[in-house]
């Protein structure tokens, strides 16, 4: 689990959550009505089902983060991160962070406490797929370490878009000198 005390974003100062301590942990069942929430007012998101949540989360690969405000009764759930892991490499499935608390830098402790947990397990790479459109999430996956890996002519509907692959090494090979 991690914390961040208080919130300290830059941005943080306006939003309500200064005085609170965030808190990185592993879903719980507890989390699906406020996951499916956000879910809802974040139409990028994929739109998944309570129980793909308790299935991922259930697999031996499954790793699903929630960011919540602790200090809070009862807890805030901020945003949620879901990741499958296959032998030493893991896919983001689902992501995305309540409208409200957007530009918070939830979202980038969500992805700094999934890299410090996939690199204990011995996770060697990241994929992702993203709407070549969602500028917004390209912003934090390059920010973070994300590249492009290749991309996928066309691959969404409801609006149409390409999608790109982004890859995340998380034992990048450093090349002597
Ligand atoms: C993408 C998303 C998860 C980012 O969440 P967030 O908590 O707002 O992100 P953070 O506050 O941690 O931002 C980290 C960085 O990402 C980038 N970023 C985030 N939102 C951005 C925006 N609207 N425009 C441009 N850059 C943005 C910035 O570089 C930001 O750093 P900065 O605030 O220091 O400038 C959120 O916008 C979201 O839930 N979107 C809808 C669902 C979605 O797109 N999921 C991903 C599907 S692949």
């Amino acid at each position: 689990m991690s914390r961040v005390e208080p919130c300290d974003h830059p941005s943080s100062r306006d939003c309500g959550i200064r005085d609170f301590v965030m808190r990185i942990r592993l879903f719980e069942k507890e989390d699906l009505p406020a996951i499916l929430a956000i879910q809802k007012k974040t139409p990028l998101a994929a739109q998944w089902r309570d129980h793909d949540y308790a299935q991922l989360a259930a697999l031996p690969g499954g790793m699903i983060l929630v960011a919540d405000l602790e200090t809070m009764t009862p807890p805030k759930v901020l945003g949620f991160a879901a990741f499958h892991r296959v032998i030493d490499e893991a896919e983001m499935q689902n992501f995305a962070v309540d409208p409200e608390h957007q530009r918070q830098g939830v979202a980038r402790a969500l992805l700094e406490e999934a890299k410090r947990r996939l690199r204990e397990d011995g996770t060697k790479r990241c994929f992702l797929e993203v709407r070549a459109g969602n500028k917004a999430a390209h912003e934090l996956y390059f920010s973070v370490g994300f590249g492009l890996y290749s991309n996928r002519k066309n691959y969404y509907r409801d609006p149409p878009d390409d999608a790109l692959i982004l890859a995340l090494e998380l034992f990048p090979l450093t090349i002597m000198p």
